[in-house]
């Protein structure tokens, strides 16, 4: 299925998988300079799960973190999906996906798919470890493998299914939500998430599109 390669320390799981082939998994028991979307930092120190698959490019990139986010959903209790990248547990970050492609020109070779898991860790204030939640230390190998297999057998269905197992379980569809974008902040009610990605939001102003944000239900 995939072939996994370990790491005691690293500096990013994605950085190191663009060095491997298709269908390598790239994992670390730490990573000195890990980031997430917008090169945010993301702190990954013992005790989490940090790991990169590699993909071949078949499908649109939003995709990829649709069928990453249910394959980690499964894997753990108690989460909820946020759109567009996150598992969450009352509203405090779990796991934190983050997907990038690599490219020749104009060629996407490859597709590199970061997870990030807070298990056994300490993590910041905004986040919260799988053990904090359950009170229990969770074997890393063990979530590692069940996580792989989901995502294996969850990249096998069509995207229509996908989509519909993503919104079923996102927790912010149908609720009134703030939305913080790069281009300004926005408040209403999230009404559907379409197959590029993009949140549907009903504001005041009528319904809009938004491809990436930071949400928060109010
Ligand atoms: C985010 O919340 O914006 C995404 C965070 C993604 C973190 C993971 S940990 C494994 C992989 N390596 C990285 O440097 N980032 C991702």
């Amino acid at each position: 299925m995939f072939t996994i390669h370990k790491f005691s320390n690293v500096n990013s799981t994605n950085v190191q998988a663009s060095n491997f082939p298709i269908g390598s998994v790239i994992v670390a028991k730490e990573q000195s300079q890990s980031y997430g979307r917008f090169n945010r930092e993301w702190v990954s120190s013992k005790g989490g799960l940090w790991f990169s698959i590699v993909l071949k490019p078949v499908r649109k990139i939003c995709e990829y973190t649709f069928v990453a986010s249910l394959a980690v959903f499964d894997a753990i209790d108690k989460v909820e999906i946020k759109w567009p990248n996150d598992l969450v547990y009352k509203d405090k970050k779990v796991c934190g996906i983050l997907t990038e492609i690599i490219s020749d020109g104009n060629k996407i070779e490859k597709v590199i798919v970061g997870i990030g898991v807070n298990v056994n860790n300490k993590t910041p204030e905004i986040g919260i470890s799988i053990k904090e939640i359950t009170k229990k230390e969770l074997d890393l190998d063990t979530l590692l493998n069940k996580i792989l297999k989901n995502f294996h057998r969850i990249d096998k269905l069509g995207l229509d299914t996908i989509l519909r197992l993503y919104k079923k379980n996102c927790s912010m569809l149908g609720k009134y939500v703030t939305v913080k974008t790069l281009n300004g902040k926005y408040k209403g009610k999230a009404i559907d998430i379409d197959s590029e990605g993009n949140l549907l939001l009903e504001t005041k102003e009528g319904i809009i599109r938004l491809n990436e944000g930071d949400a928060s239900i109010v």
